[in-house]
């Protein structure tokens, strides 16, 4: 049974009540929900885990090799711009990963363009609210079973 694990970064968790011109109004609870219905209905492993600390999501990532995880869906949030860190992580763990916007980080301010995973990621879903994370997951499942 693949095994896929969710990393939600900062500020996340306010996901509903934050900006929600920007972001929607959809808690990160009822994101998580939704993938867990999806992880049932394919038989698939979720696990879920959201920090607002860089350190934390490092070791979560460094562990995730040993815990047996085949493919990470990140949404790094800030640190998507900021994060060498978080970046040699996943180079250090090569973990295939996607990474996931809820919004359009391409449509806003200029120095949201540029992320210091995507060009390791698999791919990126950027702009779709919740659904950024369902089409991340329904491509993370077809990659785990074709490999
Ligand atoms: C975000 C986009 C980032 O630029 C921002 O810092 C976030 C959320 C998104 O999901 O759209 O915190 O990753």
């Amino acid at each position: 049974m693949a095994n896929i694990l969710v990393i939600h970064g900062p500020n996340l968790n306010l996901l509903g009540t934050r900006e929600p011109e920007v972001y929607g109004t959809e808690t990160l609870a009822s994101i998580n929900k939704h993938l867990a219905q999806m992880a049932e209905q394919n038989e698939v492993r979720l696990r879920t885990y959201q920090s607002n600390t860089e350190g934390n999501i490092i070791s979560c990532i460094q562990q995730a090799a040993s815990k047996d995880i085949q493919f990470i869906i990140i949404n790094p949030g800030a640190f998507t711009h900021t994060s060498i860190a978080i970046r040699d992580a996943f180079l250090a763990t090569r973990i295939p990963f996607i990474e996931v916007h809820v919004s359009n980080v391409y449509a806003r301010e200029e120095f949201r363009s540029h992320s210091y995973l995507s060009d390791i990621a698999l791919g990126v879903i950027s702009g779709f609210g919740r659904n950024s994370y369902l089409l991340a997951f329904e491509a993370a499942i077809i990659h785990c079973n074709q490999s």
